[in-house]
């Protein structure tokens, strides 16, 4: 008897592979979707596929430990790839550890399957989680390795009779998940086509987005936000909240040329209300309370992240040095930003913190008695020197 668990989301891709490893002679085929905020609807829809197909499914809600161990530690890092809050890739790794953990409880498997392309990302994300966890199970990528188009998917489907349904007619292909939604596909691989308004869900067109600014105060406790205007909540429901406001606002429509792992250049639509507020508060206090060294080290620091983030690569001794340094930094990020959202935009309008190393007095230039400005001649005097003698030798 030969067993095979699909990591399945309930989409195209995922769908015809049920089909596929029945005719390859697997006898019981069982399908995990691991719920990181994807919509209520196709998470059911997974379920309802996977019944018809005759597969055993298991849901795993994974929202908490994504917000938590996920979705923090991504603020934490500022997470930004391009102008991309990293919302897909920050996703996998936990979709591998938990399809890991449904493969030991109901295994023995003879394979663990997914459903992603040759060209995508998410194919080294996945691979990488299933060899990190449960490395004595083969994996197989059915799509992947007949090389298939999308169009010959569904005409598969439609021969063996899986239900594909309005895969058919949907055009976008899309990923979501609390962190953000990514759609691709359509003529949006066309890079100057504008974004249509209809495939955005969870932010509104900044044309039509309230006319009066809302103001949002985001309060830290060591780098991690806690609450919002004022309200206590734990990362899952202070997420959902930020995308809400947000969202309501017209923030956080990214449209971009991102540069896929393989070399190649893809043109991507997201829409991360929530990372985009969140990061931008967190990075505001960071600043804060931070010296002018530590935060340009910092943000070599989080640019590296980002791209061992990008691969998926969670638990790289790299990854984990990274995020040591940060947690170090983090101890405080403590203190309350205020934004200002108005119609696609967000401006940062005030921070306070028990650590900020501002002194106003300092600073002020209606003080005269705490710093001497005429302690300055010398060294101002010094400024340069290099620069002026390379100056007059090239005279
Ligand atoms: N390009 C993004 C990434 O690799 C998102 C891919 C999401 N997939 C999708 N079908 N829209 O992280």
């Amino acid at each position: 008897m030969k067993k095979a668990l699909v990591v399945y989301s309930g989409g195209l891709d995922t769908t015809v592979i049920i089909p596929v490893l029945k005719a390859e002679g697997y006898d019981e085929v069982h399908t995990v979707t691991v719920d990181v905020g994807q919509p209520a609807s196709d998470i059911a829809q997974a379920a309802e596929r996977a019944a018809i197909l005759g597969a055993v499914h298991t849901t795993i809600d994974a929202k908490k430990e994504f917000a938590e161990d996920y979705c923090t530690v991504a603020m934490a890092m500022n997470a930004d790839y391009f102008g991309y809050p990293l919302s897909t890739s920050i996703a996998r790794p936990l979709i591998a550890k938990k399809a890991a953990e449904v493969a030991l409880e109901k295994g023995p498997f003879d394979a663990v399957v997914h459903g992603c392309t040759g060209k995508g990302n998410d194919q080294f994300r996945l691979e990488f989680g299933l060899r990190l966890h449960v490395p004595h199970i083969p994996i197989k990528a059915p799509v992947r390795e007949r090389n298939w188009t999308r169009s010959e998917e569904i005409e598969y489907a439609e021969k063996v009779g899986a239900p594909i349904g309005q895969s058919k007619d949907k055009i976008w292909s899309i990923d979501e998940n609390l962190w953000g939604r990514s759609i691709e596909g359509g003529r949006l691989e066309e890079p100057n086509f504008a974004p249509p308004e209809e495939i955005f869900q969870w932010t509104a067109s900044p044309l039509h987005a309230p006319d009066e600014p809302q103001t949002v105060i985001v309060d830290f406790q060591h780098g991690k936000p806690v609450a919002l205007n004022g309200q206590e909540l734990d990362s899952l429901s202070l997420i959902t909240l930020a995308n809400q406001l947000a969202g309501h606002n017209g923030i956080g429509r990214i449209d971009m040329m991102e540069d896929r792992m393989i070399g190649m250049k893809v043109r991507e639509n997201y829409e991360c209300p929530g990372a985009t507020l969140l990061i931008r508060a967190h990075k505001e206090l960071e600043g804060y309370v931070v010296t002018g060294a530590e935060r340009k080290f910092k943000a070599l620091v989080d640019q590296q992240w980002a791209e061992l983030a990008y691969c998926g690569l969670w638990g790289d001794p790299l990854f984990d040095d990274l995020v040591a340094f940060s947690n170090q930094i983090q101890k405080r990020v403590t203190g309350k930003v205020w934004l200002q959202l108005y119609k696609g935009s967000l401006t940062v309008t005030g921070r306070e913190s028990p650590y900020g190393l501002y002194s106003e007095a300092i600073a002020s230039f209606d003080d005269s008695t705490t710093f001497s400005q005429s302690a300055m001649e010398g060294m101002v005097k010094a400024h340069g020197l290099s620069s002026l003698i390379y100056a007059r030798l090239k005279e």
